[in-house]
């Protein structure tokens, strides 16, 4: 028996990463998983290695069409939504406050931010009592990182914008977590290095302001996601959740 069977579950940005690592998980426990991301190939290839229980939905999250496109989709499944994971996202630049583009700084509040407000606002009507929102903080929204000033502000506005919809949806029964990753090696942070050449300096350095001494798995995030996901985490609400190896809350 799996912990989410019979449950549905949507995870955005599904394709890469920590998301895809969540979806695998989350059907392995017995849940019929939408994944989303913009890139089709890469959509295909996560629908075929995830498996019969995934669904790919071509789309943006920072575009509202798409948005109203994906759940009518998830409508039409006609189970509703258990478990929502905002996860897409990620930063367009890393860039100091001298360097700062209009375009970096649009880009990443538009899909972050927004992106992760419209998905909860319109995945509303879908959810199902006592359904469970995990949102996607970072440990820069906690502490000062250098060149992630923008990144780590939209990471910081989604913790707090968590805490407000989890107050504003308890009525429903509905929870809402940030789940707070520390470095977790990825397409996605392997994209921040400038050069291919980069990545693993940049990887020791991450892996180095961890009390663990290492980057983390996504499967290690997606273990974090499915405690979130199901009534294990019953009492929590408006929390965070860090599987950060200490990055966090351990002075190195
Ligand atoms: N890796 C880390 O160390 C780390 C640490 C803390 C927090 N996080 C957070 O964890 C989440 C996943 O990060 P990751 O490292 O796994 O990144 P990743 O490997 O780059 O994967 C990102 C995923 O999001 C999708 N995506 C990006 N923009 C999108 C958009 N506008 N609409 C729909 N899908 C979109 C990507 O697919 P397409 O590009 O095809 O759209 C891809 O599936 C992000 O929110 C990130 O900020 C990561």
């Amino acid at each position: 028996m799996g912990a989410l069977d019979e449950k549905t579950a949507l995870v955005t940005g599904g394709t890469s990463g920590i998301g895809l690592a969540i979806a695998e998980r989350f059907a392995k426990e017995g849940a019929d998983v939408f994944i989303t991301g913009r890139r089709k190939p890469e959509l295909d290839a996560a629908v075929a290695r995830i498996g019969p229980r995934a669904k790919g939905v071509r789309s943006d999250v920072s575009n509202l069409d798409d948005l109203d496109r994906l759940f009518a989709l998830i409508a039409q499944h006609g189970k509703g939504l258990d478990v929502l994971v905002a996860n897409a996202g990620g930063s367009a630049a890393t860039e100091t406050i001298d360097t700062l583009t209009p375009e970096s700084f649009d880009s990443d509040f538009r899909i972050n931010v927004r992106g992760t407000a419209f998905t909860v606002q319109k995945s509303l009507p879908l959810l199902n009592n006592d359904a469970s929102i995990i949102t996607l903080g970072s440990t820069s929204a906690s502490r000062a990182t250098r060149a992630l000033g923008t990144y780590s502000a939209t990471k910081a506005a989604i913790r707090q914008l968590s805490r407000v919809w989890a107050l504003e949806l308890a009525p429903r029964g509905i929870r809402v977590n940030t789940l707070v990753p520390g470095p977790t090696e990825t397409p996605g942070i392997k994209g921040l290095a400038s050069s291919p050449d980069e990545v693993d300096g940049m990887l020791k350095l991450f892996a180095s302001k961890v009390a663990q001494n290492r980057m983390g798995r996504p499967e290690e995030i997606a273990a974090a996601a499915l405690f979130l996901a199901t009534d294990q985490s019953s009492f929590m609400t408006g929390s965070e959740l860090f599987a950060d190896g200490g990055e966090a809350q351990v002075l190195i």
